[in-house]
């Protein structure tokens, strides 16, 4: 079932001229599409905790541990986690980005589903596996409700199961 494929709507030069940018927000006010793309991101992993990537990670992977029993954790833009944090970085078009998450926010060895909204060139990604492992969990896949087809990102994923609903 995938026609809320259709409830991605595009918006042409967002946020900069040139860019088509895909906005998944009537996806989400429909709530039996919502429904279903917050089920196949998990369908078939078992999992102790789901990580979103803060902001629009959050808007699906907070539903993603609710419906499947389990845990979720943030991981958020650097300055935005209280407590003691691993913090990772990775390379933007102009600069660079960096990501926390909470130090004690995996028990050693659990299982983690880490969701995005888009995989695009890889970078957000690949550096929130980098800090799930670094904090003691194993990554049992990486799935996003969209993958750009024009981007490399999965090259950033190596060995990993990655898995987008939807390629644009
Ligand atoms: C977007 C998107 C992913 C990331 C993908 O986040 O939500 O997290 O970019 O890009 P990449 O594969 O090239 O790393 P953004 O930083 O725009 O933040 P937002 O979710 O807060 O809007």
């Amino acid at each position: 079932m995938t026609e809320w494929i259709s409830l991605i709507r595009d918006v042409p030069d967002y946020p900069q001229p040139g860019i088509l940018f895909k906005d998944i927000t009537p996806l989400l006010a429909d709530p039996a599409a919502f429904t279903t793309v917050v089920d196949d991101l998990a369908e078939g992993y078992s999992f102790d905790k789901v990580v979103g990537i803060e902001a629009r990670g959050f808007i699906l992977a907070a539903p993603v541990a609710l419906r499947r029993g389990a845990g979720f954790v943030p991981v958020r833009k650097k300055g935005k986690l209280p407590a003691e944090t691993l913090e990772a970085s990775y390379d933007l078009e102009y600069g660079s980005a960096t990501i926390e998450v909470h130090a004690d926010a995996f028990a050693p060895g659990e299982r983690v589903l880490v969701v995005d909204d888009v995989l695009a060139t890889g970078g957000t990604a690949a550096a929130a596996v980098d800090l799930v492992r670094r904090a003691g969990a194993e990554v049992v896949a990486v799935t996003f409700l969209m993958e750009l087809s024009f981007l490399p990102g999965r090259e950033r994923l190596p060995d990993l199961d990655v898995r987008a609903l939807v390629t644009v």
